[in-house]
């Protein structure tokens, strides 16, 4: 009966959506499918119906962590990093579940999975529950801004952003042939069009609000983390209100978590070399290179140019900055 009721409420919620939908403008995006302006932002298609399900249903709680990032940003790599964190009493390295499962199996994504697991991930999961999201500050859902739980925000120089966000693109859609060449992919990052973009914007919502909330927002860059990794894993744990004692610093810990979580360590599992997701994308997609810089490979230095000046443009008297990639002579 509850399951009916669930389901019929996901029915009206379908046909008032279409009604929706076709107000709002859209944008053919790299695949070939579309992504729609919503709320000032780029939604795209696959995850409309669930997303908006995911605001107007999800009650976050004061124990909750939540991993924000635009995609292609770290993600997975905060997954495992946060999951090994706060769970390192439950599992040893030895028996971590990222052995068996790629992190993206044991973070579940609200804008995609919450509509479909609605009952497990508020039953099931268990405390504190580890969710991420990729929508932007001002379209969270009213519980996650107002409870006292802890968001994670990771972000990533933009290049290098939008090179892997073209890869992963890439090796989702081997069989398409109308994919895009880089140069309308880097024209249409520079209109901002870019799932769940503009980068700016999602990048500048997360900075301002961690300037107002610094306990409840921690800031990261990919680069940073990429720079001093040690420092940012006792600094996420002590954020997140799971800090290294005395006697785990000895140990080295900190140190263990960091090698475990590594892009080569996970790439290297054999879960992460021939698994795959339920949705049936190879698990192998989400580790590339990993490295800082990779976009001076693919965009010329006039391409790296206008984007970084737009977008130090768009963030000028913030305060948030990114480093240059250095491009070769
Ligand atoms: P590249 O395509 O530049 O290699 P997301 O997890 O948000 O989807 O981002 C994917 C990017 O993070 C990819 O970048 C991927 O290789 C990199 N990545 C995945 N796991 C990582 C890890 N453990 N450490 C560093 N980078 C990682």
């Amino acid at each position: 009966m509850e399951n009916q009721n669930f389901l019929s409420g996901v029915e009206v919620l379908s046909n008032e959506i279409e009604e929706l939908v076709s107000t709002l403008p859209r944008e053919k995006l790299w695949d070939g499918l579309y992504s729609y302006q919503y709320q000032g932002f780029s939604v795209p298609s696959t995850v409309f119906h669930s997303m908006i399900f995911f605001q107007r249903h999800f009650q976050a709680r004061d124990t909750d962590v939540i991993l924000v990032s635009i995609p292609k940003s770290g993600t997975t790599w905060l997954k495992a990093l946060i999951f090994t964190i706060v769970n390192r009493s439950r599992y040893s390295l030895a028996e971590s579940p990222f052995l068996t499962s790629n992190p993206h199996e044991l973070v579940p994504f609200l804008d995609k999975d919450y509509m479909k697991n609605q009952s497990s991930i508020d039953q099931d999961l268990s405390s504190p529950r580890i969710l991420a999201t990729h929508v932007p500050y001002a379209s969270l859902p009213h519980s996650t801004v107002s409870c006292n739980c802890r968001i994670v925000y990771i972000c990533r120089n933009p290049l290098d952003q939008l090179i892997s966000f073209w890869h992963f693109m890439l090796a989702l859609n081997q069989e398409k042939t109308e994919f895009f060449p880089i140069e309308k992919a880097f024209e249409m990052a520079c209109q901002g069009v870019l799932f769940y973009g503009p980068f700016w914007e999602h990048t500048l919502g997360y900075w301002k609000a961690s300037l107002e909330e610094s306990n409840k927002i921690l800031f990261l860059k990919y680069e940073d983390l990429k720079e001093d990794i040690n420092f940012h894993v006792k600094k996420l744990a002590e954020f997140l209100g799971f800090p290294f004692s005395v006697e785990e610093e000895r140990q080295g810990v900190i140190e263990e978590i960091s090698k475990f979580c590594s892009f080569d360590n996970l790439k290297n599992m054999e879960v992460n070399k021939s698994g795959k997701l339920p949705v049936g994308h190879q698990n192998s997609i989400y580790f590339r290179t990993g490295k800082v810089g990779d976009s001076i490979n693919y965009l010329t230095s006039s391409m790296s140019e206008r984007l970084e000046k737009l977008v130090e443009d768009k963030l000028s008297g913030s305060g948030l900055t990114f480093k240059k990639i250095i491009q070769s002579p």
